[in-house]
């Protein structure tokens, strides 16, 4: 029986070598070293060699070796590799004979364990390759890591010195020196962007930043010819619910000279990210991945793509982009593979990461042809390019300073800039004006009260006779040359805002009063609804928390919307990004209080709920006081009875907001709006972005790792460190229960805005007894809910018209209904 049991074996093992054997790319340079260890390490189907005794390759001025028995976390590599290291006192030099000129991979294994006499987190050090900076004062800390390179090397040595930092050391836990095959690094990549600073590779070292496999599937090194690691491209998602992950590794045919399976396997090719498809067809979204980058620095990206879901050729096309700009429009892999489906494609392309500290690749479906939308993409490496200097480490803090200098020095020339230019503007103002205003007195009056009387004239002239707004009584008709005059005719140095609808400016009207002017840039269907949609839904719903329209302007090709100006900006610019001051526990639960007080209104403010879809922090402003306005109402929609006018079906809102039923079932409800919202209120807990890719794996999406700990009931750990110790804990606990309420996976599962706001209210109570400022009622009635919910009377007289005066009736029916249940 053993016997038997030992020839299968062997057996099996001989005809899966042999199978290998015949895939396998066979590196002429092979220099494999487990460091510090006295034995041979096998690591799949390699087997790294001991240095531990005496190294032929190594020239140090002390030996030391460490050994450990702790395992790195989370490693992603054979972990016998981990447990020995070489330290290195003083500058030590490896060299290695190079029989093949070409590029090689260098790989550095860093695991930063604690034994005994030593702690190699204490470690700093250079490491230099030929006259290439591979890193410069290096602290290898958190947990394993493997740094890879790639190098032209054109001489007979390779030589890799290591330089410890003043009285520090330089460790290591293993080495790799391969040949790559000559193929899989060609020059003459295209150019993507203007800050490229030099597109050719040839001679330039490279670093792999990323290397991902599309498809939620990672590739073992053992899986891959050239013994890489493909981590799955989860995690850098922008939104899971629009993707789906297919496998099909045996559609992948490698039917073209190139690329061949060395430049990547098929389990990279044959697995990969596409378009949901229960998306609505019509949704125009973009498949977007998120990759931290230095900035700075030229990058080769590599996209691999490989049509694995088509049943026949010249039926996927799709537009491909990095950071905005434009890689690839309406790419048909059909054409570029002869239309043999299951052929792998490779596009290099280089760019500049800039100043950015993230690389964005989108993908997006192409509207040509009628074929059903879908995206693909398989895998994605992302190298970084040595710059001038041969360096792939970033700036030393000498260069620096010096730049800071610089950005300091342009910055203040700026400010005297504009500091003399506002002068200039404040004197010709103040000149016209004192000028016009005897003149002008009673016109100024009228336009204070009613926009509509002086733009009757201008409507007259300049109305390109298309109504947009269905009931044209509305008033707040603005002529444009009003608008003009309050921005200083839409000067730069007034913008406070950008945005998908074009640009925010700040504005003085006539009669003093402060306003945000919102100026359109497309003239798109779809811009104009939602210009319209706004303006309805701004001059209908009128509430202490939704930020009050003004006015608007339609002549002339644009599209203005004037509202009340907001000195604070928004939420998520006082919750993280802005240099603000933070914002204590009541001043959030105010905030997130007063919000909800603006959807409960919309949710319930007339017969049918009005759902704002597009809930988010940057939608929710904040005035002098900090009180909380609900703004952005371009894409919210009236309830199932209006819904016939609304044409389109597309899932819209915003990325790491979106309601995923609604996204999977595309059924509006308002349910939809309390989903967001309890995003905002982890927003407002935790006080970092919803979705964050510079953290860990498991912190970048938020809900998602809030979950986890609300789970385990340990709330603290998700918030705001500044508020440490500052939230009671039953406020807090109330809090997160809400917020994890309206996150529920069904709408029926959540709760109302009303109750939102109960438990808002409650939470508040609960905080307030241990900060100043203590109630004066004693119990939790939502009387607040009532007084603080008034109409703005002067501009109910200029609501006319039937429709307006039924919406009123309508809204202080509401108002009683919310007081009794209240
Ligand atoms: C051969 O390669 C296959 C995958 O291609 C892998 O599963 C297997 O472990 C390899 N066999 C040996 C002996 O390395
Ligand atoms: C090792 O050094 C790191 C960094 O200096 C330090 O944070 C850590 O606590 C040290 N660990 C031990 C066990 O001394
Ligand atoms: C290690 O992790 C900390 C906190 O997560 C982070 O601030 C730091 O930048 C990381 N260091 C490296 C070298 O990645
Ligand atoms: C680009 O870099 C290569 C090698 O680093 C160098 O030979 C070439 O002159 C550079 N080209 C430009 C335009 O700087
Ligand atoms: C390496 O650089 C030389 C020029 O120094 C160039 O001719 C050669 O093609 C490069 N090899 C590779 C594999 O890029
Ligand atoms: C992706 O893969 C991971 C690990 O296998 C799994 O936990 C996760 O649920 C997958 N995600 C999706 C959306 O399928
Ligand atoms: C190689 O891929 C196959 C198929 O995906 C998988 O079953 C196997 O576990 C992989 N091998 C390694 C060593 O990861
Ligand atoms: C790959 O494509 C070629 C050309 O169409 C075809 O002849 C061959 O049979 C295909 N191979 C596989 C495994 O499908
Ligand atoms: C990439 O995405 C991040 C996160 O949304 C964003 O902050 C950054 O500005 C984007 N970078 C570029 C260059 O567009
Ligand atoms: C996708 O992103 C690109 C670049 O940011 C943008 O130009 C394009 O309009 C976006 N497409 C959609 C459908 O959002």
């Amino acid at each position: 029986m053993m016997g038997m049991g030992l020839i299968l074996l062997i057996w099996v093992s001989t005809t899966m070598c042999l199978i290998n054997v015949s895939l396998e790319f066979d590196p002429v340079d092979n220099y494999l070293i487990d460091c510090g260890s006295h034995t041979k390490t096998p690591v799949g189907d390699r087997v790294f060699v001991a240095d531990g005794l005496n190294s032929d390759v190594l020239s140090t001025p002390q030996n030391t070796f460490v050994n450990t028995k702790s395992k790195p976390i989370s490693s992603t590599i054979d972990l016998a590799l981990y447990q020995t290291a070489r330290i290195l006192y003083g500058t030590s030099h490896y060299t290695f004979a190079i029989k093949k000129h070409g590029r090689h991979w260098i790989r550095l294994y860093f695991f930063p364990f604690v034994d005994g006499n030593y702690n190699l987190s204490t470690a700093k050090f250079s490491v230099l390759a030929q006259d290439f900076t591979l890193l410069r004062d290096f602290q290898p800390q958190n947990g394993s890591v493997v740094k890879e390179y790639s190098l032209n090397i054109t001489s007979d040595n390779l030589v890799l010195t290591f330089t410890p930092f003043a009285n520090s050391f330089a460790f290591l836990n293993a080495l790799e020196i391969l040949s790559l095959p000559d193929e899989l690094i060609p020059d003459g990549a295209k150019t993507i962007g203007p800050l490229v600073k030099n597109q050719s590779v040839l001679t330039r070292a490279l670093e792999t930043v990323a290397r991902v496999n599309m498809g939620n599937q990672t590739v073992s090194p053992q899986n891959d010819t050239l013994w890489r690691f493909w981590v799955s491209d989860e995690t850098y998602l922008n939104h899971v619910n629009f993707v789906n992950f297919v496998s099909k590794i045996g559609a992948v045919n490698y039917s073209m000279k190139w690329p061949t399976r060395n430049v990547a396997p098929s389990f990279v090719y044959g697995t990969a990210t596409t378009l949901n498809s229960q998306l609505d067809p019509s949704t125009l979204v973009n498949v977007t991945w998120f990759f931290p980058v230095d900035p700075g620095f030229d990058y080769l990206v590599r996209f691999h793509f490989c049509d694995i879901v088509s049943k026949t050729p010249g039926q996927l096309f799709f537009n491909v982009y990095i950071n905005s700009w434009l890689v690839a429009m309406n790419l048909d892999l059909s054409i570029l593979t002869s239309n043999i489906l299951g052929t792998p494609y490779v596009l290099d392309v280089v760019t500049s990461s800039s100043y950015s500290v993230f690389l964005n690749v989108s993908i997006s479906p192409s509207n040509v042809g009628n074929t059903y939308p879908n995206i693909i993409l398989n895998g994605l490496e992302i190298m970084k390019l040595s710059d001038s200097r041969g360096s792939l480490a970033v700036r030393d803090s000498k260069g620096n300073s010096k730049k800071k200098i610089w950005v300091i020095l342009s910055i203040a020339i700026g400010v005297l800039f504009i500091a003399m230019f506002s002068a200039l503007v404040l004197f010709v103002v103040c000149r016209r004006r004192r000028r016009s205003s005897p003149v002008d007195h009673s016109t100024e009056d009228h336009f204070a009260i009613n926009g509509g009387g002086i733009s009757e004239p201008m409507e007259n002239k300049y109305a390109s006779g298309t109504a947009i707004i269905s009931s044209s009584k509305i008033g707040y008709r603005f002529p444009f040359v009003a608008i003009q005059e309050a921005t200083n005719n839409f000067s730069e140095s007034l913008v406070i805002g950008v945005g998908g609808f074009g640009k925010v400016y700040k504005g003085v009207l006539r009669d003093e009063t402060v306003v945000a002017v919102k100026r359109g840039i497309s003239q798109s269907q779809q811009g104009l609804a939602e210009f319209r949609t706004e303006i309805e839904m701004l001059s209908q719903f009128r509430h202490r928390h939704l930020v009050s329209l003004i006015g608007f302007c339609h002549e002339r090709n644009e599209l203005i919307i004037i509202y009340e100006y907001m000195e604070n900006g928004t939420l998520k610019d006082h919750l993280y990004g802005l240099d603000v001051p933070c914002l204590s526990w009541r001043q959030r639960l105010e905030i997130c209080i007063g919000s909800a007080r603006g959807l409960h209104y919309l949710h319930t403010g007339s017969t049918n709920a009005v759902i704002h879809r597009d809930v988010k922090s940057a939608n929710i402003l904040l005035d002098e006081n900090l009180m909380a306005k609900v703004a952005d109402f371009g894409i919210s929609k009236a309830g199932p009875e209006i819904d016939e006018t609304h044409v389109s079906t597309a899932v819209r809102g915003s990325f790491g907001y979106l309601d995923p039923e609604y996204l999977t079932r595309q059924q509006l409800t308002e349910k939809s709006d309390i989903y967001s919202f309890g995003v905002v209120m982890l927003e407002v807990l935790s006080g970092r972005p919803v979705i964050d890719p510079s953290l860990s794996r498991e912190m970048v999406n938020l809900v998602e790792w809030a979950m986890e700990w609300e789970k385990k009931g340990e709330l603290e750990k998700i918030t705001d460190p500044r508020l440490m110790g500052k939230i009671n804990p039953d406020s807090l606990c109330k809090f997160g229960e809400t917020a994890v309420k309206c996150l529920a996976e069904r709408g029926i599962d959540r709760p109302t805005m009303g109750d939102v706001l109960w438990n808002l209210e409650c939470a508040l109570k609960l905080q307030g007894n241990d900060e100043k400022r203590p109630d004066l009622n004693g119990d939790l009635a939502l009387e607040t809910g009532v007084s603080t919910t008034q109409f703005n009377v002067g501009s109910v007289s200029n609501l006319e018209g039937v429709s307006m005066s039924r919406v009123f009736s309508q809204m202080v029916k509401a108002e009683n209904r919310w007081t009794e249940t209240g």
